[in-house]
């Protein structure tokens, strides 16, 4: 299969990632088929796209008419099957082998055997979820990063039995959906939760152990590095239980120098997951 041969793209999540992803897609001009378990997470995916589309218009970076056309271009279900005919699916449901490795058996069942199987998992082996289906060659991950219409770049992440062809692919895609891309070998966390989860583990450590205040914290990241968000305020974006979750693959992988900030522990026990339910280390409205 070539880029050329890539008309539908599947969406398996409709959340942060899945959305975003959806969208992209379809700005560039896709088919996409967005799917998640109930209607209201794909209704809500659906709000997150509109409200997304409304800002990149805003900004120009896309005008009126392709937005439109986008969001039509758009198909939203709760089946999975309704995948069937999507020449490359992105998976971009929660961070659970479990789970994606059975997302990925029924799309081996479903799709073509000359689909693209590409997932967006931040830190799970791709060759572990790849062993679920009878066709690891195919199977690729696509790390997009938060929020997917801002982001420039994606991470390709190339798992044990992943083909050259499959890789190539990948990279076509997503430089068609106007990301630039950087390659990685499946190792916990690729390059970016690699290097990015320690540094906002130090930053959680930093306030937790009276080091500065938490706006500090933030703040001196900012301006000392002109990173354009600080640790916390980047963890709240995220998501706190992303980041733990993220962390405690890492942690299992590579060993102590990687284990979570227990302040991260205990906002997560208490739901306080950052920006999406209105409380993390800071509030929002
Ligand atoms: N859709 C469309 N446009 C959006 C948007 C969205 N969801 N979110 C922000 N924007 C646009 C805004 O419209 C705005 O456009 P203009 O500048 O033209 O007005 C621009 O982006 C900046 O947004 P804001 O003014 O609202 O806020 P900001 O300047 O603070 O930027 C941010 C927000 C883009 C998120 C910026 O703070 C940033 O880049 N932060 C770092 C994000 C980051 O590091 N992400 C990667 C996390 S790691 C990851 O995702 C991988 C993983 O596996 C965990």
């Amino acid at each position: 299969m070539e880029l050329d041969d890539i008309d539908t793209v599947g969406v398996v999540g409709a959340g942060t990632m899945g959305s975003g992803i959806a969208q992209v897609a379809s700005v560039a001009g896709y088919r996409v088929v967005m799917r998640d378990v109930e209607q209201r997470f794909v209704d809500s995916g659906f709000d997150a796209i509109e409200s997304s589309l409304d800002r990149v218009v805003d900004r120009g970076a896309v005008d009126r008419a392709t937005a439109d056309d986008a969001r039509e271009r758009i198909e939203g279900t709760t089946d999975l099957d309704a995948l069937a005919g999507a020449d490359l699916v992105v998976e971009a449901v929660t961070e659970d082998l479990d789970i994606k490795q059975s997302v990925f058996a029924t799309l081996a069942e479903t799709c073509s055997s000359d689909a693209v199987l590409a997932t967006n998992t931040s830190t799970l082996s791709i060759t572990s979820i790849a062993s679920a289906v009878d066709r690891p060659e195919r199977v690729v991950g696509l790390h997009f990063m938060n929020p997917v219409p801002v982001m420039a770049g994606v991470e390709v992440v190339v798992g044990e039995h992943t083909s050259e062809a499959t890789v190539d692919l990948a990279h076509a895609f997503a430089a068609d959906l106007d990301k630039e891309t950087w390659e990685a070998d499946d190792r916990p966390g690729f390059v970016v939760n690699r290097v990015l989860m320690p540094w906002i583990n130090e930053g959680i450590r930093a306030y937790d152990e009276g080091v500065a205040e938490k706006g500090d914290v933030d703040r001196g990241l900012r301006l000392g590095t002109n990173v354009p968000m600080g640790p916390l305020e980047l963890a709240d974006h995220i998501g706190l239980d992303v980041v733990l979750d993220a962390s405690e693959t890492l942690h299992d992988e590579l060993g102590d120098r990687y284990r979570p900030a227990y302040l991260l522990k205990r906002k997560v026990e208490a739901g306080d997951l950052g920006k999406k339910t209105g409380v993390g280390f800071y509030e929002y409205d």
